[in-house]
Order: structure tokens, then C-alpha cells, then sequence
């Protein structure tokens, strides 16, 4: 392909992505299209911000003019969307902003790619990437497989499958060419402190509480973040259009069992006594309509595009917390929204 546009590349997940494209791909332009929200950081790619095949462009999706002027521009024969409101709880105290960005930025996207391809849809591809989240919560057993009926249940996973509804009904309707991914919680580098691993790291570091939401016996499935965007890399290249895939890291935890790894591995890399991170754990009021079990069943991608997960937990944890203790600045940074200066200083003329 000769370009692609990656929507949210400045987030987490969107950054690694970004990296791994950028270096593997270095004959296709690579074009993160991102409105900075309060988790977008271009700071995540400074490293890789002068390589002659990345371009940033500042958009909100929800702009459709803005999303259209910036295809037009880049023609991307890609698009890989990853830009989202992303954190559950947001979405219990401010459901619209999801149902904005998720919803009717996803179907601008569609909107634009329709747009822009409608004379020749060949060798194009739409990548929507989703989340386990929209088939609802399991019980003591089973898995969520690809034809699990979606059974979404926060603001948050119900826009995201309404997203992917749109997306399978652009593909059925104007042959839109779309592959689509769902993948359980990832975890790594980069990742904003508003979600469980980083919140807690942060909070061990200033010898904060560390709120576990009810009992800490929900159940979520964790894969690491670089074994997230190479399983997006294969199955945007090699994926069966129109097919999705379900993403997993074949790694339950409960909440609580997780804090205390975290706990122990961190104290012991603090150079902390044994126990002393594990007594800030504090249990708060549980989030209202939080899903129990969360686990994925990747026999797909695994047998028909040959992707598994490469790291195990413990070693994913700890080079997590790593770089989390070699990256304080960052941190401090991202906590006190000091970022959004980086932006103005550096892209300020680089609008479309
Ligand atoms: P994130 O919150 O870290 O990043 C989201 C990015 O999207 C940010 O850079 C933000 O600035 C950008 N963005 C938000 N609203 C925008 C808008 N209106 N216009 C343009 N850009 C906008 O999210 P993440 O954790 O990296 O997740 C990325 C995608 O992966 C999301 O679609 C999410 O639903 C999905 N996903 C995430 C996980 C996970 O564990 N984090 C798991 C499965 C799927
Ligand atoms: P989170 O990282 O928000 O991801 P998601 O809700 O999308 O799975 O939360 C992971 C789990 O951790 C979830 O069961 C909620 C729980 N949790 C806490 O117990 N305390 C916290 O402070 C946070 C942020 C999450």
C-alpha cells in the first residue's frame, strides 16, 4: 500500500502501532490522523516523528469535513481506526462523548472511505478495531468467540458495538472493503494511568490507596500491548475481508490476584519491604453494571493467520512496571496534562 491513515495513533494501543508500521513499512506513508484528546500524546512517538514516512494530522472524527479534507490529502489506500473514548468508567459519567466519537466518528470514517474509493474499491482495506467488551460478560465458563451474539452492557461497549454494526453493515451494503479485530484488555507501555495496571503502578509509586473495585473478582483476560498491534498488522494484511477476529492473551486474572503480582514485583524492584505496596489496597463501591469474566477464544487468528501471543504475564508485567519506573517524567507529564504544551510547540503549524 502506498498509504495508510491510522486513526488514534497518538493512544495507547495507536502508538504502538504506529512504531512497529512505521519501521516495518518504510515505502508506505504512514498518516496518524488524531484530535489529541486528554489520552492522546504525541510525546508517545517522538522517536519515530521525523522518519520520512510518518505524517501527524490533528482531526476530531466527528468533523466530517475535516476527516474528508485530510483523506483527500493523504489518499490513504488504508485506513486502520483505532481512535475511540476508550475508558469504561468515562463512559458511566459521560456516555454522549462515546456515542460521538465512537458511533458517529466511526460512520464519518465509513462515510469518507465510500467517498473517496467509490470508483475503485480494489486493493483498499478498512481495518475497525474493537474490543471483547461489546459480547457482554461470561460466567465461571466459556469464551467469547467471534459468533458469540454481542450482548454489550456499559455506554462504552455498546458503542463500540454499534460501531462494529456499522462497519459489517458498510461492508454488506456498499462493499466497503473492512476486516475487523476484537481484543481483550491490553496492557504495556504508554497506556493513560486511568486504567487498572498503569492506575495502580502510579499509585504504588506515590504510596497512594489502590482502589479495587468491589470484591476484585472480576475477570479479565490481559495481552500485551506489542502482540496486540502485530496481531492488527497481520490480519489488517492478510485478514479475510469482511471476516472479523477475536484477539486474546489466553491469560485470566482476577482483579485482585493481579494488584497483588503487581504489588510484589513492584516492592521488590523499589527495593521496598515484602507487603508494604500490598497494605495500600483498598476496597471502594463497585462500578455500576461491571462485567465479571472477560476471556476470548483466538482459535481463529491462530489457525488460520498463525498469530499467538508472544510473552508471558509475568515477563509482560515486569517489563511494563519497568518502563513505567524509567518513564516518571512521563508520567508526571501525562498526570498533570503538561502534554498538551508538547503539541502546541511542535505542531502548531502542521494543521490540514
Ligand atoms: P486510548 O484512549 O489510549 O487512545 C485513544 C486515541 O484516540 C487518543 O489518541 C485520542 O486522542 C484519540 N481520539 C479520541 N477521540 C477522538 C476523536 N474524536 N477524533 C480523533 N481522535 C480521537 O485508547 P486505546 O486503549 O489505545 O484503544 C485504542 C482502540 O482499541 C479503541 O478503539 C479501543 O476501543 C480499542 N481496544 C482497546 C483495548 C484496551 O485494552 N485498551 C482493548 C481492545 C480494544
Ligand atoms: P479497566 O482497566 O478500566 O478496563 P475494563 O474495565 O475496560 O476491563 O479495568 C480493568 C478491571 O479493573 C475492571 O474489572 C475494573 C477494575 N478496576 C479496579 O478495580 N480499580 C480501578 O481503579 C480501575 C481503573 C479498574
Amino acid at each position: 500500500m502506498n498509504s495508510i491513515i491510522i486513526t488514534g495513533g497518538a493512544g495507547f494501543i495507536g502508538s504502538h502501532l504506529i512504531h512497529r508500521m512505521v519501521k516495518k513499512y518504510p515505502d508506505t506513508k504512514i498518516i496518524n490522523l488524531d484530535a489529541l484528546t486528554y489520552a492522546g500524546n504525541l510525546e508517545n512517538l517522538k522517536d519515530i516523528e521525523n522518519e520520512s514516512n510518518y505524517s501527524f494530522v490533528k482531526v476530531d472524527i466527528c468533523d466530517f469535513d475535516a476527516v474528508m479534507a485530510a483523506f483527500r490529502k493523504y489518499k490513504p489506500d488504508g485506513i486502520i481506526h483505532l481512535a475511540a473514548e476508550s475508558h469504561v468508567d468515562r463512559s458511566i459519567t459521560n456516555p454522549m462523548a462515546f456515542v460521538n466519537t465512537n458511533v458517529i466518528g466511526t460512520v464519518n470514517l465509513l462515510n469518507a472511505a465510500r467517498e473517496l474509493w467509490k470508483d475503485n474499491m480494489e486493493g483498499k482495506k478498512f481495518h475497525h478495531v474493537s474490543t471483547d467488551e461489546v459480547f457482554g460478560s461470561l460466567g465461571d465458563t466459556g469464551f467469547f468467540k467471534e459468533s458469540t451474539a454481542y450482548d454489550p452492557r456499559s455506554p462504552y461497549s455498546a458503542s463500540k458495538a454499534s460501531s462494529d454494526h456499522f462497519v459489517s453493515a458498510y461492508h454488506h451494503t456498499y462493499k466497503i472493503p473492512v476486516v475487523m479485530t476484537n481484543c481483550s484488555n491490553n496492557y504495556g507501555p504508554y497506556q493513560f494511568p486511568e486504567k487498572l495496571i498503569p492506575l495502580m503502578i502510579n499509585n504504588i509509586l506515590l504510596k497512594k490507596e489502590l482502589p479495587i473495585y468491589g470484591k476484585g473478582l472480576n475477570i479479565r483476560d490481559w495481552l500485551y500491548v506489542e502482540d496486540h498491534a502485530a496481531a492488527i498488522d497481520l490480519v489488517f494484511h492478510k485478514g479475510e475481508l469482511g471476516e472479523s477476529y477475536n484477539i486474546g492473551g489466553k491469560n485470566e486474572w482476577k482483579n485482585i490476584d493481579l494488584v497483588h503480582l503487581l504489588c510484589r514485583q513492584m516492592d521488590e524492584k523499589l527495593g521496598r519491604e515484602k507487603g508494604e505496596s500490598e497494605s495500600l489496597i483498598t476496597y471502594v463501591k463497585d462500578r455500576a453494571g461491571h462485567d465479571m469474566r472477560y476471556a476470548i477464544d483466538s482459535q481463529k487468528i491462530e489457525k488460520e493467520l498463525g498469530w499467538f501471543p508472544s510473552l508471558n504475564f509475568e515477563e509482560g508485567l515486569s517489563k511494563t512496571i519497568d518502563w513505567y519506573l524509567n518513564n516518571k517524567d512521563w508520567l508526571k507529564r501525562v498526570t498533570s496534562g503538561e502534554y498538551a504544551k508538547y503539541y502546541q510547540d511542535m505542531y502548531k503549524n502542521r494543521e490540514v
